[in-house]
């Protein structure tokens, strides 16, 4: 196991080009498997997710060769199993995309639930709500969810919630299904764009997607393409949030502006300056930080995955600011670390009143989730001293070279070994 350990205080100043999405790296690695071809999917970010992605298409027959680090080829002409191994399945909660690739390839599918109870936390009844109206039926067995179809029949799903998952699990089935199948009240987030985009190079017929209205007419069959995986929204966010309170300067590149609009305006309205350019963002301190109301939501709202990061930037901002989570239930874990930090935090439920507060001191952490651990990195490179942060593996699941790229930036921060801990549940 390792650790970060950050002698805070220093202003970020330099240039970081940002990895692939994991977020749509971990749905097109599974779409794969649709092509029953070669495909070669550049872009894909060096982080954990992405290799237990990688295994559990070799476990399924898949052959996947490294091109360069990021870059893979992957055929899928011989799919040899239908039953994600629980080992991999269970390390990654995004394994529930092979539900969807692995019913609209070969009609049926097992994987394990990520966690056990998480019908209840992280429910997917949405995602089995439109395999069902595709003609798949579905049990949970033995902590197993088997999905099977044979030929599935396009149909029509309004999902009752907006949900990421499920809208992209609907189009992983529905691509190759007889007919036309719409979906309607579906996320619009950049990864559902660049899923249909892989899906439709694939020769899928997906239209739609980005609107809340997706048509698919099913086509008979799949072939392999090379795709280039679009560059990670949060990663990004996660930096502009770093330069501006570090109060540094920080050219951002490899990053689709458009996709960064819903955290530019914040940080514009919290005293930082954006400048944009083609594929590159600009971000520097004009002032002192202006406290906020933000809510989270469903693309294009303010995304749930930046509001630990800007929870943390408004602990620092002069005065009162509220946060309110719309989309998790229990997004708040991390407040705890930042209070231990000098924080004024207050949770009551789903929404979070901060006071801001001139400094936060360095303290020994521990990262509770993917982006939580990532906002206490930040906090770590504001506060002056020496913090150190456990369980940064739930941190490299979604950052690649996090330690590498602040340094790139002036930051100090070290991996360091530590003691053996058990591998954490899937966020
Ligand atoms: C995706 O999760 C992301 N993960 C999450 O990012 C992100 O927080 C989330 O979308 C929202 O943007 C991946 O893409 C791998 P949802 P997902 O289905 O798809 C409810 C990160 O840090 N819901 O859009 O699982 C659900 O409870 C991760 O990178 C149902 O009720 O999220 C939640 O309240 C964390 N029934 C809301 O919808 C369902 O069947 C949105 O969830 C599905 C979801």
């Amino acid at each position: 196991m390792e650790k970060f350990v950050i002698n805070g205080g220093r202003p970020l100043v330099g240039e970081v080009t940002i990895s692939g999405a994991k977020n749509a790296a971990v749905a097109i690695l599974p779409a794969t498997i649709l092509a029953g071809g070669r495909c070669v999917i550049e872009n894909l970010p060096d982080i954990s997710d992405v290799l237990v992605s990688l295994q559990i298409l070799q476990a399924l027959g898949a052959r996947v060769r490294m091109l360069n680090r990021s870059t893979y080829e992957i055929d899928t002409s011989r799919i040899t199993g239908t039953q994600v191994p629980d080992d991999l399945s269970r390390q990654m909660r995004a394994s529930y995309y092979f539900l969807g690739a692995l019913l609209g390839r070969c009609g049926t599918a097992q994987v394990a639930m990520p966690g056990g109870c998480n019908l209840g936390v992280r429910p997917i009844d949405q995602h089995l709500k439109a395999f069902s109206a595709l003609g798949a039926s579905y049990a949970v067995e033995y902590g197993r969810i088997h999905v099977d179809g044979g030929q599935l029949e396009g149909a029509h799903t309004f999902f009752d919630t907006v949900s990421v998952g499920a809208t992209m699990n609907a189009m992983l089935s529905a691509v190759l299904a007889k007919g036309q199948t719409v979906l309607e009240n579906v996320a619009k987030e950049p990864h559902i764009v660049d899923l249909a985009n892989f899906l439709n190079m694939m020769g899928a017929d997906v239209r739609g997607a980005g609107t809340d209205v997706i048509k698919i007419r099913g086509v008979a069959s799949l072939h392999g393409c090379s795709y280039s995986i679009i560059p990670d929204q949060i990663e990004a966010g996660s930096f502009m949030v770093a330069a501006a309170i570090t109060g540094g300067n920080v050219l951002i590149k490899n990053i689709i502006p458009k996709h960064l609009e819903p955290i530019s305006a914040k940080l514009e309205q919290a005293g930082a300056a954006v400048e944009e350019f083609d594929e590159a963002v600009r971000v520097y301190r004009t002032g002192d930080l202006t406290p906020l109301k933000i809510k989270t939501m469903p693309h294009p709202g303010f995304p749930t995955d930046m509001q630990p990061m800007m929870t943390v930037l408004l602990s620092l901002a002069q005065g009162t600011s509220i946060i309110t989570e719309g989309i998790w239930e229990n997004r708040f874990r991390y407040v705890d670390e930042l209070v231990r930090m000098g924080a004024n935090i207050q949770v009551d439920g789903q929404v979070a009143v901060i006071e801001g507060v001139p400094r936060l001191q360095p303290a020994p952490l521990r990262a509770p989730d993917l982006r939580a651990g990532a906002a206490l990195v930040l906090a770590a490179l504001a506060a002056h001293g020496i913090s150190e942060i456990e369980q940064i593996q739930y941190i490299e699941r979604g950052y690649e070279n996090m330690a590498g790229k602040l340094q790139g930036l002036g930051a100090d921060i070290r991996r360091v070994q530590t003691a053996a801990a058990p591998i954490p549940q899937a966020l």
